[in-house]
């Protein structure tokens, strides 16, 4: 299955879990406001990458009433969940996949969380080339998400993927944090800083381009 079908797949997967989405994962708000709490205090054009029903702008929109918010996502029934938000209409919402849409650019931030995981190194380092990309100048990239706890963890993730690739839609690919930062770094980004999170195995990072 090459990275479209997968793509498709797991477009496939989140409009099925739409409807219950959000009280399964509003259990995780803390990281996300801790994700939103970073952000640079003149942060105000901002894109979500995976945002899905957008949990993690709820507090963007508590904390930053002015901000503006492109809103990317394959799953088209996350993104209407989205748009019955109360700050619905400071948000322009993209329904794609991250490596078929135009990001834009000038972006303050680009932020994203528990959105990408499933994704294989090399694939990562050109979506985090794309990011440097759309981001404007001093801008920065803030992503909490789920990490291998080792080099080794993330090498049994692989194995598990390349065994079951084919016959599961949603097989998680986190890498470890040596490999994320080496990745930016490699993407162009400098600064990088990582944060612990509730989650054990979960992290924020946040990049400068
Ligand atoms: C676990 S949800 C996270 C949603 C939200 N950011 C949150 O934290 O609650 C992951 C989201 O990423 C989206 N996604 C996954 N792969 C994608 C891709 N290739 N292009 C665009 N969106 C993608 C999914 O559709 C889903 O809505």
């Amino acid at each position: 299955m090459n990275l479209k079908e997968r793509n498709e797949n797991m477009r496939e997967f989140f409009n099925r879990k739409s409807d219950g989405y959000d009280e399964v994962h509003e259990k995780f708000m803390t990281t996300k406001n801790q994700l939103i709490d970073k952000l640079d205090i003149n942060a105000t054009k901002i894109l979500d990458l995976g945002a899905g029903t957008g949990l993690e702008l709820i507090h963007l929109y508590e904390t930053r009433p002015n901000a503006r918010t492109t809103a990317i996502d394959i799953s088209e029934s996350m993104l209407e969940k989205l748009k019955e938000r109360s700050f619905a209409d400071k948000v322009e919402t993209i329904c794609g996949d991250f490596f078929d849409v135009n990001f834009g650019s000038g972006y303050d931030a680009v932020i994203s969380t528990s959105a990408l995981h499933h994704f294989l190194k090399d694939t990562k380092l050109k979506l985090y080339k794309k990011i440097y990309e759309s981001l404007g100048e001093n801008g920065e990239f803030l992503n909490a998400d789920k990490i291998a706890l080792s080099n080794e963890a993330e090498e049994e993730s692989l194995e598990d993927y390349n065994l079951h690739k084919d016959e599961r839609p949603h097989i998680d690919t986190p890498l470890s944090i040596e490999h994320e930062v080496e990745i930016l770094l490699q993407a162009g980004f400098k600064d990088v800083k990582v944060y612990e999170t509730e989650k054990e195995d979960y992290r924020l990072i946040k990049a400068k381009k």
